[in-house]
């Protein structure tokens, strides 16, 4: 079998010579060069849960920067999307704590809990949009449910988000009658809409083409830029979130392995995260 070198840092640099804006750069750089001076918003700490009889996280303390964009890293089935839920208080830890500003999730129920979940906004993987609703709906939902905006301000809200996804015209098409990537954009839109505090999204690229891709990153990064709003962004998009990403958490077993600025999590010697952002298939994780 030919076995390809693998690529250095520097050829990494290289690929990511980036055509993100100076702006985008420039906030990137400034959180590598003083992370301290970005304080958390969303905690967890010895965070552990079982599914199924089986130890999913595995004692997970983290730090969600905010605003900043984190993203978080890791292979399939090391707990990412579980993370999120447990971030959300969709899920709750067996033990340890996750806390928003501080005030422990867990301490809250009913009403109190609801308020909270309002504050952020969940694109789930698969960002299942509701088949009964055509586009438009579908991306006002938020709005007409948890806001009191009024229809010609939903109306103008609606159209410029859908064009900011590249779907402008599409409101009265239903999610059956969208390519994969069509619905992936439009559910990226609704959880957008509410302007959230901070937005939490599950693989927001996943089964889209390189282009769409590369303009939903954009999309992200250009909506951060311009409302500094806390995000959380879980993908496989390695190297390319390296781009633009803040700080990166790398989930391995259940337990963070890294946590860091973007820039540093890249250079790390760590053999597991070398391998991982590599995509090599010779290293400590072994998936064949
Ligand atoms: N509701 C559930 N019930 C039982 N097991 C679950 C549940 N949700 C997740 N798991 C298990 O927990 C582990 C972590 O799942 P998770 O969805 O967090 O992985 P992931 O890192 O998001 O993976 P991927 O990159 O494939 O989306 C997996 O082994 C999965 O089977
Ligand atoms: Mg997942």
């Amino acid at each position: 079998m030919t076995t390809h070198p693998s690529p250095t840092t520097t050829e990494l640099r290289a690929r990511l010579a980036d055509t993100f804006s100076e702006e985008c750069r420039e906030y990137r750089q400034r959180y590598h060069d003083n992370p301290a001076a970005i304080v958390p918003i969303l905690s967890m700490q010895g965070v552990t849960k079982h599914l199924d009889g089986r130890m999913v996280l595995n004692g997970i303390d983290l730090d969600i920067p905010k605003q900043a964009i984190t993203a978080i890293i890791g292979i399939s089935g090391s707990g990412k999307s579980v993370t999120l839920k447990h971030l959300v208080g969709l899920m709750r830890p067996d033990s340890g704590i996750v806390a928003l500003n501080g005030q422990n999730l867990g301490s809250l129920s009913g009403k109190k809990l609801q308020a909270v979940r309002r504050r952020f906004s969940l694109l789930f993987q698969g960002g299942a949009l509701f088949d009964s609703l055509n586009v438009f709906d579908n991306v006002a939902f938020p709005l007409r449910e948890t806001t009191r905006t009024s229809e010609s301000e939903i109306q103008t809200r609606v159209f410029g988000a859908l064009e900011d996804v590249n779907l402008s015209g599409m409101g009265h098409k239903f999610p059956d009658e969208l390519s994969g990537g069509m619905n992936k954009r439009a559910a990226l839109a609704r959880a957008l809409i509410t302007r959230p505090e901070i937005i939490l999204l599950d693989e927001p690229t996943a089964g889209l083409d390189p282009i769409i891709e590369n303009a939903i990153h954009h999309l992200i990064c250009d909506t951060f830029l311009r409302t500094r709003t806390t995000m959380v962004v879980i993908s496989h998009a390695v190297p390319a979130i390296f781009k633009w990403c803040h700080h990166v958490i790398v989930l391995h077993q259940g337990k963070v392995l890294a946590s860091g600025p973007a820039m540093t999590i890249m250079d790390s010697s760590d053999p597991v995260i070398r391998q991982f952002i590599r995509g090599e298939v010779d290293g400590p994780i072994h998936i064949l």
